[in-house]
Formats: structure tokens, sequence, C-alpha cells
């Protein structure tokens, strides 16, 4: 276990060391930018965009009519931007802020020192802040690879064996899901985009070149061998049985998946699924 400060920090310095690894990132950014450029039009929110390693700036700036950045790590927008042409860096909006929305939860959660009542007000209270923060409506929302960091810092602040982890992992998906849903635009559409297993657990070097990857991640999910929290059938499970969320937004089957290359050691299986917004 660790302290929420020390989790913060080790979130920072993993996005200044991530640095030198720019190039090992092009195909995965290619990928995700291919994915978000096909829906063009209109305003873009990317929620978790750190370093913008995995997003080709200067083709959203073009096919969208504004591009906002959003992490707790400003650094690391800022050096994003900065490292962009004067005519993409004017397009840009960055916005500097805290987005599992239960960081201030944790230390009572912690001590459990809550009740019920006041877990269950989590979702909504904390979904309804984080899209206050921001200037929505969006017509397209893309969560970066940032729900397994959310739920990684949970872990690691509560520990596993937390009588309550459990439940704060259903809840960090509910707010974030739910985040998501309130920022959409009518008709508007979200991209949740996971690193749902890596090379520490699945050795990729025994797959095709053409592998299936959807259909892997597929047979992976059923067989519960994904990250837990962001395992595709259990945030459609989600999706389906929070009433807010079956009532605002359809979570569509997996589609996408890819390997993306962090660096020279690690390799992760990333899956996109799309949130529509009902209303
Ligand atoms: C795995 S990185 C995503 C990759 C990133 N788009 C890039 O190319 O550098 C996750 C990002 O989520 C951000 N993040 C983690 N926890 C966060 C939180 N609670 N609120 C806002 N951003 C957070 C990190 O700072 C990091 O930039």
């Amino acid at each position: 276990m660790s302290s929420l400060a020390e989790q913060i920090a080790e979130q920072i310095e993993s996005n200044r060391s991530a640095l030198a690894h720019q190039s090992a990132f092009a195909p995965h950014r290619r990928r995700l930018t291919d994915l978000i450029a096909a829906r063009a039009g209109g305003r873009l929110c990317l929620l978790g965009a750190g370093n913008c390693y995995d997003l080709e700036l200067p083709r959203l700036t073009q096919s969208f009519s504004e591009v906002h950045l959003v992490d707790l790590d400003l650094e690391a927008l800022e050096r994003a931007r900065a490292a962009e042409a004067p005519t993409v860096r004017e397009r840009l909006t960055l916005h500097e802020l805290e987005l599992s929305g239960i960081h201030g939860e944790l230390p009572s959660w912690r001590a459990m020192r809550v009740t019920p009542e006041a877990l269950m007000a989590v979702p909504s209270v904390a979904s309804k802040r984080i899209a206050a923060a921001l200037p929505g409506p969006f017509d397209v929302v893309v969560s970066a690879c940032l729900l397994s960091q959310l739920q990684l810092l949970l872990l690691n602040v509560l520990g596993e064996r937390h009588q309550l982890i459990e439940a704060a992992r259903q809840i960090q998906n509910l707010v974030h899901l739910r985040s998501i849903a309130r920022l959409l635009s009518p008709g508007g559409r979200g991209l949740l985009v996971s690193d749902v297993t890596s090379n520490e657990t699945f050795d990729f070097a025994k797959l095709a070149p053409d592998a299936d990857l959807p259909a892997l991640v597929q047979d992976l999910a059923r067989r519960g061998a994904l990250i837990y929290s962001v395992n595709p059938e259990l945030l459609a499970f989600t999706a389906r049985e929070d009433p807010f969320l079956a009532k605002s937004v359809e979570l569509s089957p997996l589609r996408d998946a890819w390997l993306w290359q962090n660096g020279p050691l690690r390799t992760f299986l990333v899956c996109a699924l799309e949130l529509r917004c009902r209303r």
C-alpha cells in the first residue's frame, strides 16, 4: 500500500520517464488517432491526454473544431502543446483536472470511516463534478488508457485485501463511465480505450502476425484473463445495469483491439469500446 500523494507523484514521474519513447508509440498513436478521426466533426475532449504520445494532434485539430486535453499532469499537457506548430497549438485547450473523482474520498475509505449511503452517492456526485469542471458537451469524448491507471491507484492506495476494494472498483468504473456520458452531447460518441493486459501476463510473441486481436480480447475476457476492472464484459454489464448509464448511453460490442509498444520493455493489448449518447 502507498499514500495517495506518492501515487500521484509516481504517475507524473511515469509520464516524464515515457518521454524518451515517443517513436515506439507510433503504431499505437496512428491506430488511436484513426479511430478518433473516423468520428470527426465538432468538439473533441481527450481524457488522460498526458504526453499526448498516443495522439496525432495536427490531424485531430484539423478534424475537430475544438480539441480539449485533460489530465492531472498539467506539465505533460504543456510539454505536448509546446512541441506542436503554432497553428496546432492555438487550437488546443488544456485542462488540469483530477478525473477519478474519488481521490478526496480515499483517506476515509481507507480508514473505513464511510457509510453505505455515502458510498452510493459517490458515482452521481463525482461524475457531475467532473462534467461541470469541463466546458462540455462534446461531440466526441475519449478516455485514453486512463481507466486502468485510475484502478491501479485505487488498488495501490487501498490494497487488494481492503474490505471496500470491490465496492471501490465498481464505484470508480461508474464514476468514469458516467463522467463520459455526462460530457457527451446528444448523439455524441465516447471512446473508452483501455490497456487490458500486458506482456507481463500474456506472451504476445506466440501470436501470429495476423492474429484476430478483437477475438483474442473476447476470449480472454470470457476466461477472466484480463485486468479485472477494465474487462470489457464487466464494463458492458455496468453500462447495462446502472440505471443512469442504461438510460443515457449504449455501449457497442468490441470492434477494435491492437498492440501498444510502450517503450522497449512493455507491450499492452489495447481495446476500444464505444458509448453512444442516447439523447
Ligand atoms: C497511460 S497514460 C495515457 C497515455 C497518454 N495519453 C500519453 O500519451 O502520454 C494515463 C494518463 O492518465 C493521467 N492520469 C492518471 N490518473 C489521473 C487522474 N486521476 N486524473 C487525471 N489524469 C490522470 C496520467 O497523468 C497519464 O497522462
